[in-house]
């Protein structure tokens, strides 16, 4: 083994970022590159899985010399490679794998394949030297909206789900529905800005009384009826104010359950991860409560909440560190669970 602490070289392919990093340790990040193919989805208003495939073909070696190169490290110098597994797109993440495996087999090195879902929590390890499990973690991503006890680096137990949409989903639909750019999420973020969060009164889905569980769908059913309504009775639709209303209506709802869920876990910290924690009002309202309650919360910076591959390099190091590694068979899996 040697003396200095690992090099990571991590990969992330699962959905519509092309990304490399390299970590020193677990939570050192040495670079953190991320090709973003917003501009190619866009025109098609969502991801195109087949075309996301290819243009991570296209992209991913160049990303990972610019990791290693922002690194300031050579292609021999990594001592473990992680990358993600699953759960995602099959054809996206079997680039990433494949590429992982090259490096793997050229260098000679362990590989380790990391669930995206526990590299989203993970992703707060980069930032906050001082955490360590045991916390509660709310993963709100495009694909997942989850309360997640953590009581290990490697030790997940799922209180609550959504049964429905993903809390990301639900604002990307909408977005569509008002007619706002793709992404969705950080579209509805802006133009809530300008709107009257109290203009609209959408439901507050809170399932039976003791449930950790969620449901967006009917918030965004209620919105596209709202619009209908709006449009039969010949009346302009106020965009910002339906943004405003309808993140207020999910954003009472997430933080809510998340305060349960610490009360119910014992938890006195709270790790907030995924693309919607990057989400102003989000980060705004559950610091505020946590805050009230006296419980510590620990959100990534916005970059480290949208898909990377730091947060994969840091749930490589964790996992490796307690189980091993890999080996070359390793495969993709599109519904990986947690
Ligand atoms: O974690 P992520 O980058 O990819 C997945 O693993 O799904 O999350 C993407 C999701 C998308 O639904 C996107 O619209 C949403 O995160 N998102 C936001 C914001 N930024 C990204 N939602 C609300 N407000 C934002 N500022
Ligand atoms: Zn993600």
């Amino acid at each position: 083994m040697k003396d200095r602490a690992l090099l990571t070289l991590a990969i992330e392919t699962s959905c519509d970022e092309t990304a490399a990093a390299v970590l020193c340790g677990g939570r050192t990040v040495l670079s953190n590159v991320i090709s973003s193919q917003i501009d190619v989805h866009r025109v098609f208003g969502g991801v195109v899985p087949e075309i996301a495939s290819r243009c991570h073909l296209e992209r991913i070696n160049a990303v990972v010399d610019r990791a290693l190169a922002d690194a300031g490290i050579r292609f021999g110098d990594a001592d473990l490679i992680g990358v993600t597994q699953g759960p995602g797109l099959v054809g996206a993440l079997l680039v990433g794998i494949a590429t992982a495996k090259a490096y793997a087999l050229a260098l000679d090195r362990p590989i380790v394949g990391v669930h995206h879902i526990k590299a989203h929590i993970c992703a707060a390890y980069l930032e906050h030297a001082e955490l360590t499990p045991p916390f509660l973690a709310l993963v709100v991503s495009g694909g997942h909206t989850d309360l997640v006890r953590v009581q290990g680096y490697n030790a997940y137990t799922v209180l609550g789900r959504t049964r429905d949409d993903a809390l990301g989903e639900a604002f990307d639909k909408v977005a569509r529905a008002l007619h706002l750019p793709y992404p969705g999420g950080p579209a509805i973020d802006r133009a809530a800005r300008d709107g009257n969060p109290r203009a609209v009164a959408f439901k507050r889905v809170l399932l039976e009384k003791d449930s950790l569980d969620f449901s967006f769908s009917g918030v965004k059913t209620g919105v596209l009826n709202h619009l209908n309504a709006e449009k039969q009775a010949g009346r302009d639709v106020n965009v910002a104010d339906v943004a405003a209303s309808f993140q207020q209506s999910v954003v009472e709802v997430v933080v809510a359950k998340t305060l349960r869920a610490a009360e119910s876990s014992g938890e006195t910290r709270v790790v907030m991860a995924g693309g919607v924690a990057s989400n102003s009002l989000l980060r705004a309202a559950l610091g505020e409560a946590c805050r009230a309650r006296g419980l510590r919360l620990y959100c990534p910076s916005p970059l480290l909440c949208t898909d990377n591959a730091a947060m994969v390099g840091a749930a490589a190091y964790f996992k490796y560190s307690e189980q091993g590694a890999d080996d070359l068979a390793l495969d993709a899996f599109p519904n990986l669970p947690l």
